[in-house]
């Protein structure tokens, strides 16, 4: 299969952790003979230094050319103290989801039984967790209007949604719902918000097509009580932009760390994918992030965007292979870890590379 990748490292541990994810990406092409192609372009902190604008146009006309990006993190300390620089690493993100029309991001919550006791968790409330998010990602406070008073003493964010934004969205995660467990929970705050109940009314039409599927709506503050109360409860999730974003963080310590979450965004076209985490400027440049939410990000672009079950399955073993031998980064090990075990970045993705090569001959379903 003849592909072309755009990688967009961005900044901070998004350079570090996405050279792995293109290893990888390079390893299975080599691997099955398929002939990947990569070019790179710059987002975020990295981009605005270079050119003045988070994403320039030179990257969004790559992007659009692309059959998929594996895209890093962005971010850098000096904005998150400075709330009022105008230009700001995640209008990047924010913008190249909106040309891309990327109006679904989704987040599977994998739990590898290696991790069971990284998590704050309790490892018999965990076990058995399988939990895949769809967040709405193209309307929300994000977008809506904003505004300021002159005696800078009153603020407001509009939340405002579209039918047809949440009918997409809620389309796909039904279909999901049809290929997994055929249970579905949406998630809402239709007691206090406009918005929301549009959101309920419209996920309750699209439900009534989908007969076999169980559909579920539940408030917010419910859902974030339950999911650390009773995670198993959950197969499908759907939920609007805010609350997909702090639910999916949330969610991401079942997992044992963030830099173990991947995610897609996908739309009608180029699919993107990353790692839940931002560029961690705590331990940037330091050989410490965790890669295998950018490698697990790999394996969901082999499967979504290009229908590679066989090798993102191959990918996903990998990491499970590694983590069962007990490597870990910092952020997955715990006091039973012994000291030599503890990889940093590069050795981590080393690991992985090695445990491909290892498993030349398996089949895997
Ligand atoms: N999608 C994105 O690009 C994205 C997402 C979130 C935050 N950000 C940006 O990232 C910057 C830092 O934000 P933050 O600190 O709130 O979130 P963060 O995800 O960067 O870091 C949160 C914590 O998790 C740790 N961590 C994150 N990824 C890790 C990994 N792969 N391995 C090991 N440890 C990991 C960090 O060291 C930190 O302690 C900010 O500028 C923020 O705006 C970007």
């Amino acid at each position: 299969m003849k592909k072309n990748i755009l990688i967009i490292p961005g900044d901070g541990i998004g350079q570090e952790v996405t050279t792995w994810g293109k290893k990888v990406l390079e390893k299975i092409s080599e691997k099955y003979g398929h002939d990947f192609a990569f070019d790179e372009a710059i987002m975020g902190h990295v981009a605005i230094e270079a050119t003045g604008n988070p994403l320039p146009d030179e990257t969004l006309e790559k992007a659009r050319k692309s059959d998929a990006i594996l895209f890093g993190a962005i971010g850098h300390a000096k904005y998150d103290n400075d709330p009022s620089a105008k230009v700001r690493p995640e209008q990047g993100l924010l913008k190249i989801r909106k040309e891309l029309g990327l109006y679904a991001n989704l987040r599977p919550i994998l739990l590898f039984d290696e991790l069971l006791n990284a998590s704050s968790l309790k490892p018999e409330i965990l076990k058995g967790t399988d939990i895949l998010f769809f967040r709405e990602l193209t309307g929300d406070v994000y977008f809506g209007e904003k505004h300021r008073s002159n005696d800078r003493n009153f603020a407001s964010d509009l939340m405002n949604y579209n039918r047809y934004e949440i009918e997409r969205i809620t389309i796909k995660a039904f279909e999901a719902a049809q290929r997994r467990s055929k249970r579905l929970c949406s998630v809402d705050k239709a007691n206090v918000l406009e918005t929301s109940r549009l959101w309920r009314e419209v996920v309750q039409e699209i439900a009534q097509q989908y007969p076999d599927v169980e559909t579920e709506h539940m408030f917010i503050d419910n859902a974030a009580m339950q999911l650390v109360k009773n995670p198993k409860k959950f197969d499908v999730v759907l939920t609007a932009n805010l609350f997909g974003d702090i639910l999916t963080d949330e969610a991401s310590q079942i997992a044992g760390s963030m830099g173990m979450l991947a995610s897609a965004s996908i739309g009608d076209g180029t699919g993107f994918f990353e790692p839940i985490h931002g560029s961690a400027h705590d331990i940037a440049g330091q050989n410490k992030a965790n890669p295998l939410a950018s490698i697990l990000s790999v394996a969901l672009m082999l499967e979504i965007s290009f229908g590679l079950k066989e090798e993102a399955a191959f990918v996903t073993k990998a990491v499970a292979d590694t983590l069962k031998a007990g490597f870990r980064t910092l952020d997955i090990a715990d006091n039973t870890t012994s000291p030599e075990l503890i990889l940093g970045t590069k050795e981590m993705g080393a690991k992985v590379l090695e445990a491909f090569a290892e498993k030349k001959n398996v089949v895997y379903s």
